[in-house]
């Protein structure tokens, strides 16, 4: 009897998605006698049935494809919005699982993917996960693919930023993505020589910045470029964040829990337009003209680097090794150049962040970038 092996991919979209599919089942299929269905559009495709037949002809000259060829959506299994309401479609899931003979499902994510799957795993489902993502933010995994390529295009933005604003003499700040994660504006700040990075990790002093700025150009240096995370904060903003945490932490009754959570939701929300206002703190702290460029889902699209492709395929074809070994509840990860299973349970809503003390924060600091 050939093993059926339900796969779908959740969560925002990043390279390499095409490439882990197309890993999982091809090992499966030419090693394992495995065939395997695609749910289209992430956890609603098996809601509402919606399928791809994953044939070998289909996994043809997908690897160095951009994207997801099943879809994806940010869609939760427990809270998903049907005709107007938001409805737990965990049964449903169950349902269409067992329609489909499912021996397993993969589901290819990020963080919010690996607490979704667990969930599922906890309504009786065989679940296996395989971490994605251009914040590099999922826990207990060396890495996520995506996150390399997103590193080269941000990288290459720096490049070319570089060049316009020595000409012009001006401050760019450049907004980088990561959610609340710092690992990508780190990254690509390091490799592109920004003056100054700003990640949600360390909060940072406005007038520490200026003062940077200020000194560069008393050198001679009358550009600079300054690689902020989209949720990188100030001090007090920061203070401000730690307080409501507090407060959520500290709610003794569900209403109370909700009110405070609401309003950290409310806060992040709000914080999306801080860029801009940097940028013009800077400009008038400093006198120096300064510009905002936004990078956003460009650092999402396109092929796959080549790391990510290996990435991807490795932890895919491991993954179609524990399906045949019957190993479930667990998120692949990449360990060192091999890979280990680690329990769904240990992996959701666990966060990897950038430690004050970690050796890319001392590298950047070492070749005087400012940290704010
Ligand atoms: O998690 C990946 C990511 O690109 C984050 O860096 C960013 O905050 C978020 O997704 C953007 O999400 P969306 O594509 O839903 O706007």
């Amino acid at each position: 009897m050939k093993k059926q092996i339900g796969i779908l991919t959740s969560g925002g979209d990043c390279p390499g998605l095409n490439a882990a599919i197309r890993g999982v089942a091809r090992a499966g299929q030419q090693n394992f006698n495995m065939s395997f269905i695609g749910f289209l559009n992430g956890f609603r495709g098996i809601v509402q049935n919606r399928t791809l037949r994953l044939e070998n002809k289909l996994l043809s000259g997908i690897l160095a494809d951009g994207g997801t060829i099943l879809g994806t959506s940010r869609d939760k299994p427990h809270r998903m919005p049907i005709g107007g309401k938001i409805m737990n479609m965990i049964d449903a899931i169950v349902e269409n699982y067992h329609r489909h003979q499912l021996d397993a499902l993969v589901c290819i994510g990020g963080g919010g993917t690996q607490k979704n799957a667990l969930k599922l795993q906890e309504a009786g489902l065989n679940i296996i996960t395989l971490p994605k993502t251009i914040d590099n933010d999922v826990a207990f995994t060396d890495i996520s693919f995506g996150f390399d390529t997103a590193m080269s295009i941000a990288t290459s933005a720096i490049d070319r930023l570089h060049s316009t604003a020595m000409s012009h003499n001006r401050i760019i700040v450049v907004e980088i993505m990561g959610h609340r994660a710092g690992w990508l504006a780190l990254g690509s700040g390091i490799a592109g020589g920004a003056d100054v990075i700003l990640i949600p990790e360390i909060p940072y002093d406005i007038n520490h910045v200026s003062d940077t700025i200020l000194t560069r150009a008393r050198e001679g240096k009358n550009f600079s470029i300054v690689a902020v995370a989209e949720g990188a904060m100030s001090i007090m903003q920061a203070a401000k964040v730690n307080k409501l945490v507090e407060k959520k932490n500290r709610a003794e009754t569900k209403g109370e829990k909700i009110l405070a959570s609401d309003q950290l939701k409310n806060f992040h929300r709000k914080h999306v337009s801080h860029t801009m206002e940097l940028t013009n703190k800077l400009e008038e702290f400093t006198g120096l003209e300064s510009r905002l460029t936004i990078l956003g889902h460009v650092q999402r699209g396109g092929t796959p680097s080549s790391a990510d492709r290996v990435l991807a395929t490795h932890l895919g074809t491991a993954c179609a090794k524990l399906l045949n070994e019957k190993v479930y509840g667990v998120m692949v990860a990449a360990d060192g150049d091999g890979t280990k299973a680690i329990p769904l349970s240990q992996v959701a809503g666990v966060k990897k962040l950038v430690t004050k003390d970690h050796p890319w924060v001392n590298s950047a600091r070492l070749v005087g970038t400012s940290l704010g």
